[in-house]
């Protein structure tokens, strides 16, 4: 089925603790285009007693000698994979030579070179490719790193913790030396050595010790980095009011760089960012840029305590640390700017994204039982299915109990490495709960759908409820147990009052009695989205109308509003039932959200907004390509053709303000480009647009510009396209956006317009920032090129992710998602999608990372 060695994945249950242990490395980097030479020192302990050998991960290294207690080596196994020694000592010193080559690794994991200057990753298992190690997260060691470079080229050579000592040397190089006092494990170590602006400020902790705060960019963008920093203090501050967490050094230190595989990451005091989630300024970056560095920063910020003062004892645990600071960074965000608008963006990202994958064969627990490739394991399950398990438990326990739980959690594992058993043990141990049940949410995968029933007895006043809970089977589990669910209820009486109750649902069916009511209520459930699941449902039009027009519950009114848009939808496909909602149903959602001068401008604005189409198709069986997208548009024609007086009288009433990043003005500008969407394809679209990106500036509304020309498929797009693309040609991270806009555009000769956008000056297959802008948006959200009906679509991304992954295994795996997701589809698109598959494995060098998800995708294993 595949020419590839077959690769056998890890279980969960065959977790063996270390045989030895760490306690100290001293690193030493000479960092050269050449050959980079690290030598590392390692003070070894045995755990127990035991003759079992010391075996020290390594991938792509060159072993020049080993030294133990100082005398050198002969004895030792060696493969590709790792370094044995035997018949060590209780304790000894082990001295390793090795050398790397950082610029021709492309991979950008490791330690790697790229546009001029050298920077590591070692999430999750990139610190073998620097030195042999036991690179697991349960070995926890104190660093002191050494870096010695040439001056000129690499005036800052950074590594964690405190820098304790530099000099210079004779031949032009200098050297700076580091030490962290804290135990951390070796996925957190970070090194960089670049030529950089800095910015530099500084932060004074509530127990009033002052920390420096020193941010790195490209030289040239120190202008940018601003509201980084800003965001910064704001995270410092807020993990301090809300959870008394304070940071622990002295110094924090942020480097931007342009290559990186991810958002983000932690490093113990020295982040190091993907430079579109630092740089900011009006007239470069989007409202939703503004947004995601303050976000990022504060996630980043936030592990320091969840992720790095306690760490995960092993990768399965991975949510333990991601799901509670995706919380945390969610949080924050909310407090930050508007809850209801984050929350609604929380949902969408599990309603687009997760349901999706828990539909797929890449469905899997928030904590995962197998695993072949970890970084396969970044997942929207992991990360934001796990960050609504711990919301969850938010809800059941309350803040003030939540908080208890966490104060517990770091009085006992403060530096640890733990399990996320561990975590939910300390919720319950600080709380008066039983949890047993709701640790089923870890273990089991799928999205849980609840069934209601509604019934009212109008002569005792009493309403009855009746809620099934069932969890579909998933492609990794074929039994499934009930969970414990929170499910916010809200009664709306007629007069406009409500009530709010809590239920917690823990038997697969659950009758709930609640008397007292003159008349039957409207009920609206899972307000706040109290819990990842789908509720299925048969509401009356009126009951909707109700809710989205006068639920205290901001979530529930959006949501009201997008059950309307899609069964609508759903209607005019071969999905569709009777039809419930009919065009009046819209017209008074319409009329009833414009006319009532909504206060919330970022909320109308997400109410007015149709659900994507990936959302659609989470919805129903099939996914019936042409069908979807036409009753989609239909349904936008309808939307225009009724509002489109009153969309222009509120955009026209919206005031351009000069920018600046504060709710209200983003809330304005929302809504602004919200309405600009529908305007565009109306007579008046043309000017509007125009006129809208000539007058901007910012880049939030020539943006808006740009998006509502390409949707309305405006003839105004080109020229403003080109025009864009001349005044930021030289400007990477802007010109993405040009990419992704023209790579999710609608047209008949979109695969060869995807042949210029890569021929473009600045594209650059080695980075990932310009590869998912072109090839990772067309995949992803050009749905109606990439799924054209000839396959044309799946085998351009399937020719392109066999060049890609020779390349860097671990985004040529992500961008491979959407061609493994073909279970709704119709017979001849899965034969071709899968025959790209084929051809995919076919392939005797893919690299695990793509070799897990498409034989998975396959039904190979
Ligand atoms: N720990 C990082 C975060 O979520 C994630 C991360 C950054 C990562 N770079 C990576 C994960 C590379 C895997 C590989 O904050
Ligand atoms: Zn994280």
């Amino acid at each position: 089925m595949s020419n590839k060695t077959p690769v056998t994945a890890k279980r969960r249950l065959d977790y063996q603790p270390p045989a030895y242990q760490i306690h100290d490395i001293e690193l030493s980097f000479n960092l050269d285009d050449e050959v980079t030479k690290v030598k590392s020192l390692l003070h070894v302990f045995k755990q127990g007693d035991h003759d079992q050998p010391l075996k020290l991960d390594g991938e792509n290294l060159t072993l020049i000698e080993v030294k133990l207690n100082g005398k050198s080596l002969q004895q030792y196994e060696l493969t590709d994979e790792a370094l044995t020694l035997s018949n060590l000592p209780d304790e000894c010193f082990i001295e390793i030579y090795t050398e790397i080559d950082p610029a021709s690794n492309k991979t950008l994991e490791g330690l790697y070179k790229a546009s001029g200057s050298y920077c590591t990753q070692c999430e999750a298992e990139g610190f073998r490719k620097i030195t042999y190690f036991l690179d697991r997260p349960d070995v926890l060691s104190k660093y002191t790193v050494t870096i010695y470079a040439d001056k000129k080229r690499y005036p800052y050579l950074l590594s964690n913790g405190n820098k304790i000592d530099s000099g210079d040397l004779e031949d032009g190089k200098h050297w700076v030396k580091w030490q962290d006092p804290f135990f951390k494990p070796c996925y957190l170590f970070a090194l960089v050595a670049g030529d950089f602006d800095k910015l530099t400020q500084s932060f004074t902790t509530s127990s009033g010790r002052k920390v420096a705060l020193e941010l790195y960019v490209d030289k040239g963008m120190a202008h940018r980095g601003e509201h980084a920093l800003a965001s910064l203090k704001k995270a410092m501050k807020w993990d301090e009011v809300v959870f008394d967490l304070e940071y622990d050094l002295d110094i924090y230190m942020v480097v931007a760089v342009d290559f990186f595989n991810m958002g983000a990451m932690e490093n113990k005091g020295l982040n190091v960012f993907n430079s579109k989630y630092v740089l900011a300024d009006s007239q470069t970056a989007t409202d939703e840029d503004y947004f995601n560095i303050e976000s990022v920063i504060a996630h980043e910020y936030f592990h320091n305590w969840t992720g790095n003062r306690v760490t995960c004892r092993d990768w399965f645990q991975l949510s333990l640390k991601e799901g509670l600071t995706v919380f945390r960074d969610q949080q924050f965000s909310a407090d930050m700017g508007s809850p209801v608008v984050n929350r609604i963006k929380n949902v969408k990202v599990i309603r687009e994204h997760q349901f999706a994958e828990d539909a797929s064969a890449m469905a899997h627990p928030i904590r995962p039982d197998e695993v072949i490739e970890m970084n396969n394991f970044y997942t929207v399950t992991v990360y934001d299915k796990g960050a609504e398990v711990i919301r969850m438990l938010h809800t059941l326990l309350t803040p003030a109990g939540f908080k208890r739980g966490i104060d517990l959690y770091f009085k006992r594992h403060d530096g640890q490495a733990v399990t996320c058993d561990d975590f939910v043990n300390a919720m319950q141990d600080a709380n008066s709960i039983n949890l047993d049940q709701f640790k089923v949410w870890y273990e089991q995968s799928g999205t849980p759908e609840l069934t209601v029933e509604q019934d009212f007895a109008a002569d005792t006043g009493t309403l009855t409820l009746t809620i099934q809970q069932h969890t579909p089977v998933t492609l990794d589990q074929s039994q499934k147990k009930p969970l414990y669910i929170p499910v916010r209820v809200e009664y709306l009486a007629n007069d406009g009052s409500s009530t709010t109750d809590i239920i917690h649902l823990t038997q697969s069916q659950q009758k709930l009695v609640r008397d007292g009511f003159d008349v039957e209520p409207t009920v609206a459930l899972l307000g706040d989205f109290s819990a990842p699941v789908k509720v299925i449902r048969t509401l009356s039009a009126e009951s909707l109308l109700t809710i989205a027009l006068h639920s205290n519950d901001g979530f529930s009114r959006w949501d009201a509003a997008q059950t309307i848009y899609s069964q609508f939808i759903h209607s005019l496909t071969p999905n569709g039932s009777t039809l419930a909602i009919t065009q009046e149903t819209i017209t008074a959602l319409l009329d009833g959200l414009l006319e009532s001068a909504m206060e919330d401008q970022a909320l109308l604005a997400e109410m007015i907004t149709l659900p994507s189409v990936e959302t659609l198709v989470q919805q129903v069986p099939k996914y019936y390509v042409e069908s979807l997208h036409s009753a989609r548009e239909k349904l936008e024609r309808i939307i225009i053709s009724h509002a489109q007086p009153m969309f222009e009288k509120q955009y026209h009433g919206l005031a351009f303000t000069n920018y600046d990043y504060t709710p209200s003005q983003t809330a304005t500008r929302k809504l602004r480009n919200q309405l600009l969407m529908y305007i565009a394809s109306t007579e008046q679209g043309e000017e509007l647009v125009t006129q809208q990106f000539m007058q901007s500036d910012n880049m939030t509304d020539t943006l808006g510009a740009l998006k509502a020309a390409q949707h309305a498929k405006c003839k105004c797009f080109d020229k403003l396209m080109s025009q864009f693309e001349e005044t930021w040609r030289a400007d990477p991270i802007v010109l993405d956006k040009w990419f992704a806009l023209h790579a999710s555009r609608q047209s008949e000769d979109i695969l060869s317009r995807l042949d210029l956008l890569m021929g473009h000056q600045q594209f650059n297959h080695e980075n990932p920032n310009r590869v998912r802008s072109v090839i990772g948006s067309f995949a992803f959200f050009n749905s109606t090129g990439f799924h054209a009906k000839d396959g044309s679509g799946y085998r351009y991304i399937g020719q392109y992710l066999q060049k890609l992954d020779k390349i860097n295994p671990q985004v040529a795996s992500r961008i491979v998602t959407p061609l493994t997701q073909w279970q709704k589809l119709d017979e001849e698109r899965i034969v071709k999608m899968k025959a790209e598959l084929v051809r995919l494995l076919d392939n005797k060098d893919l690299s695990n990372d793509v070799y897990e998800k498409v034989s998975k995708s396959l039904g190979y294993q």
